[in-house]
């Protein structure tokens, strides 16, 4: 699949931008605080329904203006199609796909299918088990859009179970009816338990494959799920065993939202014993094996966005990854290209200040 238009009104600094976007590789290029990040923010929110920089949607908008869209159109199944969101300040936004609106919001994941490469992202090994959680449930709601749904039914249980953790604590006969939302508790967490293991049974060896030609066949790489619960038995006996805690605390210390995700280099944990660019490299071959997953389940090219990734890989890494773009479209942002072997055909566009050039040779 591939976009032919972005068109974006009051987003961030571009107060009317049209680009037409060629459907193998754009390069835009610009100054820091131009407005390329910005580009890629606005195909991530209408790939997955929210930013991947902030939970605050007004940032989006313009800081002069009340209200922004967003409109992409796509190439999908060789069918034409426009996704067009609207955003106002103190609002709920809406979606319309070919002009109708979304019931749920959760119904925009699933339309166009991109696999981002951002500094943030390459970082998460550093990060806390939660980061990695969202990491990789964002990567999961792709493959399969209603585990979304999954998701905010525990979320919404678990919030529940944890109130009525903190009243058992002034009231305890209330301990009587714990039973029955550890039930609801075990039911969707074990919803989201076996996505995960089965996603991640699913790319682990790609995940692997992808690693022995980022490090030419240096390293091993290997992805676990390392869930906090694994069986219902577990859950059960766990939930049971940290009662006593949890009601002291308010706070239910069992289930996946406890979950983590390990990578391993050579049977070592790459969190702790990896540096820095072995680190990211794990990240780059999980990506890599994200794109064939995504093109395994959809029958379609995903559209891959490559936010200043030639500031964060070295060169040897960056042509590692060139090398695997050219037959999708992809979206390049960066602040130079020289220095870079770019052995392949581009579209160049120029960011200035919320305005975007093509830039014919
Ligand atoms: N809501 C908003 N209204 C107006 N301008 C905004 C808004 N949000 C962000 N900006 C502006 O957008 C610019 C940042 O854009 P962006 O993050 O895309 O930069 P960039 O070109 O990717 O830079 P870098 O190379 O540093 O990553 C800044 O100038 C910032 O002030
Ligand atoms: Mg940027």
């Amino acid at each position: 699949m591939y976009i032919t238009k972005i068109n974006l009104n009051n987003f961030r600094n571009y107060l009317k931008q049209e680009l037409n976007i060629d459907k193998n590789i754009n390069i835009l290029i610009g100054d820091n605080a131009q407005g390329k990040t910005n580009i890629i923010e606005s195909i991530y929110l209408a790939s997955i329904g929210k930013s991947f920089r902030t939970n605050y949607e007004e940032e989006m908008i313009n800081m002069s203006n009340e209200n922004a869209t967003v409109s992409i159109e796509y190439v999908k199944n060789d069918k034409e199609n426009e996704l067009k969101i609207f955003m106002e300040k103190g609002q709920h936004k809406l979606v319309k796909i070919n002009g109708i609106k979304l019931d749920k919001l959760s119904q925009v994941v699933g339309n166009i299918q991109i696999v981002i490469f951002s500094p943030d992202e390459l970082q998460i090994l550093k990060q806390s088990p939660s980061v990695r959680r969202k990491f990789f449930d964002i990567s999961i709601t792709q493959i399969k859009p209603v585990y979304i749904y999954d998701i905010l039914q525990y979320n919404k249980v678990l919030k529940q179970r944890n109130t009525l953790l903190k009243q058992i604590r002034y009231n305890n006969s209330l301990i009587e009816t714990i039973d029955v939302w550890n039930e609801k508790l075990i039911s969707s967490g074990m919803k989201l338990i076996e996505t995960r293991k089965a996603f991640i049974e699913k790319i682990t060896n790609k995940v692997a494959e992808k690693h022995q030609y980022i490090s030419d066949s240096k390293e091993k790489l290997r992805l676990e799920y390392n869930p906090n619960c694994t069986t219902k038995e577990e859950f059960i006996d766990k939930l049971q065993k940290s009662l006593d805690l949890d009601i002291q605390r308010g706070y239910t210390s069992v289930g996946p939202h406890k979950d983590d995700y390990i990578f391993y280099i050579n049977d070592k944990d790459l969190s702790k014993y990896g540096s820095q660019g072995q680190q990211r490299s794990g990240i780059l071959s999980y990506k890599l094996a994200e794109i064939d997953n995504l093109k395994e389940e959809y029958n379609e090219n995903p559209i891959l966005l490559l936010d200043d990734v030639t500031s964060e890989l070295d060169s040897s890494r960056v042509e590692k990854l060139f090398s695997h773009i050219n037959e999708y479209q992809t979206i390049i942002t960066c602040t130079d290209i020289i220095g870079f072997n770019l052995n392949f055909k581009y579209n160049l566009f120029k960011v200035s200040n919320g305005i975007i050039e093509e830039v014919k040779d």
